[in-house]
């Protein structure tokens, strides 16, 4: 079609995106063109401002490699992780969900240990922390035989992958819940750590004046047949940064109970005051057990 106004634009390019076999792509891609024209009518986007967005994306590009995903960190940096996860869990968005986004951190064949072990590997300095997990269906039965891996960052803010002093897959461990749902194990207590701020999303996280640091959490990736792959982090209500993580990824479900202990612990001599402990129920919903790709190797 031969344009002559500002809204032939718009309808000659919908009705291009129309053109499509496959019904969700036409969906997809339709909504897609109606929203991104109405976005560069509302704010008058520039000639000079769509140079720049293209280089923005471009760069993003540029910036990813198998240990880094800008484009990820940008979609959580502006909400849309958290709002895609919580619109595709808990009853499509009506009730809790244990759902949480995966983030860069999530490594394959994480080592077994079994209940009761340790998932640190080498010297990390840190306060002893005692985890207890339950895994339930949405009934409230326990899920036994499920596998639970887990990961955290260190005392100091860091992955295991991100740190020379840490060995191959320290804070990383995957348990199978026994028959009653549970699964245990001891770790160190961990921190909150910033999200990679060298690149396209760190410039706007300054230029909106937020902090980069996500607050201390726990990562479980639970896999069993019948039930969806739960991927979760657990929450410490007491980070300071909990009402600010720049990856909007803290709900009420998933704030953890913490509990730091001031005396000896009343069975093991070895765990020295003060420590801490963690309980939390997660709840799998049925589904597909799909693992997602890992984003780093
Ligand atoms: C994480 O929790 O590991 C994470 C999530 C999103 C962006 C950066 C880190
Ligand atoms: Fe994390």
């Amino acid at each position: 079609m031969i344009i002559r106004t500002l809204d032939e634009v718009t309808s000659d390019a919908v009705a291009a995106m129309e053109r499509a076999e496959n019904p969700r792509f036409r969906e997809i891609m339709v909504a897609l063109v109606k929203h991104l024209h109405a976005f560069v009518r509302e704010v008058r986007l520039t000639e000079v401002e769509f140079r720049e967005a293209a280089a923005i994306l471009n760069e993003m590009g540029q910036l990813s490699s198998d240990a880094h995903n800008e484009p990820v960190l940008m979609a959580g940096s502006l909400g849309v992780s958290s709002l895609v996860c919580l619109l595709n869990n808990g009853d499509g968005g009506l009730t809790e969900t244990s759902q949480s986004v995966l983030g860069p951190f999530w490594r394959l064949n994480s080592p077994r240990v079994a209940n009761g072990g340790s998932i640190v590997r080498s010297d990390t300095a840190g306060t002893p922390l005692l985890v207890t997990g339950r895994v339930v269906d949405t009934t409230g039965k326990p899920i036994a035989g499920a596998e639970v891996d887990v990961w955290h960052a260190s005392p100091v803010g860091l992955y295991e992958n991100q740190d020379l002093e840490q060995a191959e897959m320290n804070l990383r461990g995957k348990f199978t819940t026994d028959s009653e749902g549970r699964f245990w194990f001891s770790t160190v207590k961990m921190v909150g750590y910033p999200i990679p701020v060298d690149g396209v999303v760190g410039r706007m996280l300054k230029a909106q004046r937020r902090q980069p640091n996500r607050p201390a959490h726990l990562h479980a990736l639970i896999f069993k047949p019948g039930f969806k792959v739960l991927i979760s982090q657990v929450y410490d209500p007491s980070d300071p940064n909990i009402e600010v993580d720049p990856q909007f990824g803290v709900t009420r479900a998933l704030l953890g109970d913490y509990v730091r202990h001031d005396e000896a612990h009343p069975s093991d001599a070895k765990i020295r005051a003060p420590w801490y402990s963690l309980d939390h129920i997660y709840v799998m919903e049925p589904g597909e057990a799909k693992l997602p790709q890992p984003p780093i190797k």
